[in-house]
């Protein structure tokens, strides 16, 4: 077992894990964020996106020692005082998710996407969100919604950096 001090959506934790745990077993399993699902075994859905120092980063492709002294966010921590996060009130207000499975992951990497470009193009929204697959919507109504969040005021997250962490970006 192995040391590690993250703390996730605002609350630290002190936790013993296997070297092997994921970081999103450690998250859903240890600390009941079951909010963030796991949509594939190869790393490449994105439904598992969270941010680690307010990056996006598939939490199924990091070990959860990797976290250790960061701080992670889920979707579950994205809400202040019941009041929607600006992208997940444009996820809703746009109809942007019909099973819902991916969305989590989705939000996440706009999050991210808009943290870095808070005016992006739809074919910049489209690189943003590469590494997340929808295989619902046809995607139209995400991009409608990561535009309606651009264009709301406070669609920004912590943008420290975690350099040496997988981020969620990859072709697809
Ligand atoms: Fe599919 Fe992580 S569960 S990329
Ligand atoms: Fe079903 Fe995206 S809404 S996978």
């Amino acid at each position: 077992m192995t040391r590690i001090s993250v703390t996730v959506d605002g609350v630290a934790y002190d936790d013993d894990v296997e070297p092997r745990l994921l970081l999103v077993h450690y998250l859903r399993e240890q600390l009941g964020k079951v909010g963030t699902v796991v949509g594939c075994d190869t790393s490449n859905c994105g439904a598992c996106t969270v941010l680690v120092d307010g990056k996006s980063v598939k939490s199924c492709s990091v070990l959860a020692v990797q976290a250790d002294e960061t701080k992670v966010t889920t979707i579950e921590g994205l809400s202040t005082d019941g009041d929607l996060h600006p992208v997940q009130r444009a996820f809703h207000e746009n109809h942007a998710l019909q099973c819902g499975y991916c969305t989590p992951g989705m939000i996440m990497a706009t999050v991210d996407l808009l943290a870095e470009n808070s005016d992006p193009s739809v074919e910049e929204i489209k690189d943003g969100i590469e590494g997340n697959l929808c295989r619902c919507t046809g995607y139209q109504n995400i991009i409608k919604a990561v535009q309606a969040a651009a264009g709301s005021s406070s669609a920004s997250s912590d943008s420290a950096s975690a350099p040496s962490l997988t981020t969620a970006g990859g072709a697809q």
